[in-house]
């Protein structure tokens, strides 16, 4: 098959990974980014150049585009590869809203009837103002728009939800993205990554991974798009998969198929495991970043045969078939990410890293230049390992981050200590 994959992250370059465990696949990134490069053929379009994408799809005989980021979605990438006849792996627009639109996926969850947080909708910043004073801290203030990870504030004072009211609507620091701004109940629990593959009318589970937001040790410092993940998370084993689909997955795409566009792709449940049950933070209309990197570590069915089946409408007759071993990657960052940061550092030792080890380095920010590995982003490589519970996937994945060397690079040392905790108390 002749395979498109757009974005240039390290969740692109685990799909690139992925399909090309079939030799016989020829796949490209657009443009992809310095792990993609030996596997796929990069090319020079950008990832939201929707026209230039469509054209290169249909001159390239690609048979299968997989779009990696949101934004191509929302964009319309797959009404469009539709219109020119080339399979595209995603939701259209209008679906893609419920990423792109908070207050469009909330009005969703109230009609499919899923739990979620209570919820105020604001258009006025003294109104705004008004609603939180009147509902105290701790609050949730978020972005209706994309704003880059950036939208959303978990206020644990007055002063603090008032200050994001501010910024985002007053100096409008997000842009047009907080024109409409949520004002969301605070909860408490745990966080888990839900996910499943939908052809518009059936969702297939996959396992559960477990992602960590915020840049520092104990999930403290601002959140960044995600600094590790593991899979399987052990508060969300297997067999709670298919309850899990009936309640957050399942009633939404009934919902989107009766408004006329059944959702087909990634439908990605951000969940909070409340002391109240399983409520949805958000959803993601697409595979997560970091949490695509363990998953396709422990896939072993094929994905574009997957992929093609949600396309064609025939998910419910495909079975997925995973490693029941753990797997966990690492992000290893530039310093200052989620801020500025530098570029350019020179990577070395990932030819150590993952001799003999069954460990994957994906790259999530790294170009060639004349012969070195060069950074070129904030999440540089996601150092990803498999063990057969978390404690051995954890020891094999950060036993593979010594033998990296970065100059200003820096990680978490606790991705997948949570569960770890977790499993030692229950
Ligand atoms: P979101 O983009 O909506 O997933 O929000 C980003 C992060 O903010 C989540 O991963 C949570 O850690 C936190 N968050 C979002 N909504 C809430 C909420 N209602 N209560 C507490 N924390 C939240
Ligand atoms: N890892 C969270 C996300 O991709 O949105």
């Amino acid at each position: 098959m002749r395979i498109l994959v757009i974005g240039s992250g390290g969740r692109e370059h685990a799909l690139v990974w992925k399909f090309r465990q079939h030799l016989e696949n020829t796949v490209f990134a657009a443009p992809g980014n310095g792990g993609t490069d030996g596997l796929a053929q990069n090319t020079r379009i950008a990832a939201d150049a929707i026209p230039e994408l469509v054209d290169f799809a249909r001159r390239e005989k690609i048979d299968l585009v997989v779009p990696g980021p949101e934004l191509p979605l929302t964009l319309g990438i797959t009404d469009a590869m539709n219109r020119a006849g080339i399979p595209c792996f995603g939701p259209d627009a209008y679906c893609a809203r419920l990423e792109g639109s908070k207050s469009f996926a909330k009005e969703i969850m109230v009609e499919a009837g899923v739990p979620t947080a209570a919820c105020a909708t604001f258009t006025n910043l003294v109104a705004a103002k008004d609603y939180a004073r009147k509902q105290g801290a701790p609050l949730v203030i978020k972005a209706d728009g994309l704003a880059a990870g950036k939208g959303v504030v978990v206020a644990q004072s007055l002063e603090e939800a008032l200050a994001a009211l501010d910024e985002m609507m007053g100096k409008k620091i997000h842009g047009a993205a907080a024109n409409t701004v949520l004002i969301e109940e605070y909860l408490t629990g745990e966080e888990v990554s839900f996910l499943c593959l939908c052809d518009g009318r059936e969702a297939l589970p996959l396992p559960s991974a477990q992602d960590h937001k915020a840049v520092f040790d104990g999930d403290t410092g601002p959140n960044t798009g995600g600094m590790g993940a593991y899979s399987p998370a052990p508060l969300l084993p297997d067999n709670q998969l298919e309850r899990m689909a009936d309640l957050v997955i399942r009633p939404v795409m009934k919902s989107m198929a009766g408004r006329g566009h059944p959702f087909t792709g990634v439908l990605y449940a951000g969940l909070m495991l409340t002391a109240n049950g399983p409520k949805v933070l958000e959803y993601n209309v697409r595979f997560g970043d970091p949490e695509c990197q363990p998953l396709m570590l422990r896939l072993e069915s094929d994905l574009a045969t997957l992929m093609l089946a949600c396309i064609e409408g025939r998910i419910a007759r495909e079975e997925l078939v995973y490693t029941r071993a753990t797997a966990l990657g690492v992000v290893l960052c530039a310093s200052g990410y989620p801020g500025s940061y530098p570029g350019g550092m020179e990577i070395t030792g990932l030819d150590e890293a993952e001799k003999d080890t069954g460990v994957i380095v994906f790259h999530g920010g790294t170009v060639h230049k004349e012969g070195r590995l060069l950074s070129s982003g904030g999440r540089v490589l996601c150092v990803t390992a498999l063990g057969s519970g978390l404690v051995a996937a954890q020891q094999n994945a950060y036993g593979a981050l010594k033998k990296i060397c970065m100059p200003n690079g820096f990680y978490r040392r606790d991705i997948g200590t949570k569960g770890i905790n977790f499993l030692q108390d229950n």
